[in-house]
């Protein structure tokens, strides 16, 4: 994958960002998962009144593609706005692990590339099927 495809899955992530139902938190995040044949699945996060129910961008969009169909996946992007990186947080790692295995996660925000990670550093030790 060649840095302007990174380029391009960045900037469906900030597009996605833009529909987050975040009136609760005011904290939108935008998220953008390639599949194995290339194709971009974006999500965003939905917040609710009860709060507990919400799912976050990356979870979004991971069962957007999972219900279209798609079962393999090489790179996510999380995308805020904010100086410091967001990192997915610890429900979507586990569910990222268990569809998509060791993918790269890059994180940004509105104007810049912020960190690229492999999906095993960031959740070392993980419980899944092999577990079983
Ligand atoms: N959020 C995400 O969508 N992804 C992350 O990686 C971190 C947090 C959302 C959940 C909630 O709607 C808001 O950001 C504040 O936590």
């Amino acid at each position: 994958m060649s840095e302007s495809d990174v380029g391009k899955l960045i900037a469906s992530a900030r597009l996605a960002r833009h529909h987050a139902c975040a009136d609760f938190s005011r904290f939108k995040v935008g998220a953008a998962l390639e599949t194995a044949d290339g194709q971009i699945v974006t999500g965003c996060n939905i917040e609710n009144a009860t709060f507990g129910l919400t799912v976050c961008a990356e979870r979004v969009a991971m069962f957007k593609a999972l219900s279209e169909g798609h079962r393999t996946f090489t790179r996510l992007v999380v995308v805020a706005d904010t100086p410091a990186p967001t990192p997915p947080c610890g429900a979507c790692r586990q569910v990222i692990w268990e569809f998509a295995g060791d993918i790269e996660v890059v994180l940004a925000n509105l104007s810049e590339q912020q960190g690229r990670y492999w999906l095993r550093d960031l959740l070392p030790l993980p419980f899944d099927r092999r577990l079983l």
